[in-house]
């Protein structure tokens, strides 16, 4: 069996001052009324199984109000073994992971295997994975591939600052500060990084195709959906497209071919989701990306990721919701938020793991207690 995560313990994490969850391996239901700290909880989780919290970049935002750090601490079941993770942070210094006591020091290290579990998130804003920016998609992929090879994350943050010496580079040359001849050495910097993160998202987008394919007909129905890589250039065509676009580049001050300039394409039936989906098109598309994900994962580690899923049931119709339920219920470990338990029919919830939430804090009702109050 895969790892899971046994026990989470936060705190001054946003709004809870100190609370400890036991979970289940199968499906776990965080419920609540609004704004009690059910996706707080989901936030924590992903905070201390990946090192970050999938919804902010600034680690200060989660630190509850008025306190000078957060922590947040896990007891990971693999096998026989259990591993204690933890992540720590006071703004103004480094952020400490440490597994078993001793210190992670590489942030990709410790999400990209030194935990031993890793997760799917789904919150509703990621919606704009589907709906909106090209950005948005770049995330989703090199998230994902940073999840599994930690020499992805370097090249992507490695790249990523190239891209802005070149374009610091390109005003001066504009300006009259520099020679275009120094360019040329740039672009070789540039395009060695950039090679790299084209390789992995090649590799990356044949799979993930498929598993989107699947997820979508069983979410959606039986038309054909698809995820393609778009390229601002190939990689064959790299190196010379850049050169080619010296000029404008220059022009404008920014690299206008690359990686980071490159999207992925979703389709259901051919039509674009981005630009002409429905909103309960895009969120069910959203939704296979989170499955295709976690299928990802599953490949590539032979591991079940943990599926953190905040919210996911409410816009979804019965038939819809109880496929999902089947699905969590067979997951190696789900936990899913709610704010109507009627959502999953009573015989899923006798088998489920129920945390009442209320306040910051947190209320555990055994598999059993369920079971006998019904
Ligand atoms: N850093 C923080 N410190 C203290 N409270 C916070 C912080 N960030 C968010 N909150 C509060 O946490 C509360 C619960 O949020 P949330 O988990 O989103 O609730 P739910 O998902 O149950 O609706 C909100 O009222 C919000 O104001
Ligand atoms: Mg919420």
């Amino acid at each position: 069996m895969s790892a899971y995560v046994r026990a989470v313990r936060l705190v001054n994490f946003r709004n809870y001052a100190g609370a400890t969850a036991l979970l289940s391996p199968g499906l776990n239901v965080i419920v609540g009324e609004n704004a009690q700290g059910k996706t707080n909880l989901l936030e924590a989780l992903a905070f201390v199984v990946a090192g970050s919290s999938p919804r902010t970049p600034n680690d200060s935002e989660v630190v509850r109000w008025g306190e000078s750090f957060v922590r947040v601490e896990a007891r990971i079941a693999d096998g026989e073994h259990e591993r204690r993770v933890a992540v720590g942070y006071a703004p103004g210094s480094k952020k400490r992971l440490t597994v078993d006591g001793a210190p992670v020091e590489s942030l990709a290290r410790y999400a990209a295997g030194a935990v031993g579990v890793r997760a799917v998130t789904f919150f509703p804003d990621d919606i704009r994975v589907v709906k909106g920016a090209p950005a948005d998609r770049r995330t989703f992929l090199d998230a994902l591939l940073s999840s599994l090879r930690p020499a992805y994350a370097r090249a992507v943050a490695e790249y990523s600052k190239a891209i802005q010496q070149r374009n610091q580079l390109l005003r001066r040359i504009r300006d009259g500060l520099s020679s275009k001849r120094t360019l040329a050495t740039w672009d070789r910097k540039v395009v060695e990084l950039g090679l790299e993160l084209l390789a992995g998202r090649a590799a990356a987008a044949g799979p993930l195709d498929e598993h989107f394919g699947a997820a979508m007909s069983a979410l959606y129905g039986p038309q054909k959906a698809s995820v393609s890589y778009s390229h601002s250039a190939t990689p064959e065509d790299y190196a010379e497209a850049l050169r080619e676009a010296h000029g404008a580049d220059i022009e404008r001050g920014t690299t206008s071919v690359g990686p980071h300039r490159d999207d992925l394409r979703i389709l259901l039936n051919g039509i674009d989701l981005t630009t002409y989906g429905s909103q309960g098109q895009q969120r069910l598309a959203t939704l296979a990306l989170k499955f295709a994900a976690r299928d990802y994962i599953r490949n590539a580690t032979g591991q079940d990721p943990v599926l953190l899923f905040d919210d996911v049931m409410s816009e979804l119709d019965e038939r819809r919701r109880d496929y999902l339920a089947r699905c969590f219920l067979e997951s190696t470990q789900a936990v899913i938020s709610t704010t109507n338990l009627r959502y999953f029919e009573p015989g899923v919830l006798r088998r489920a793991r129920i945390l009442s939430i209320s306040g910051g804090s947190i209320s555990q009702t055994t598999k059993s207690s369920v079971d006998n109050s019904r």
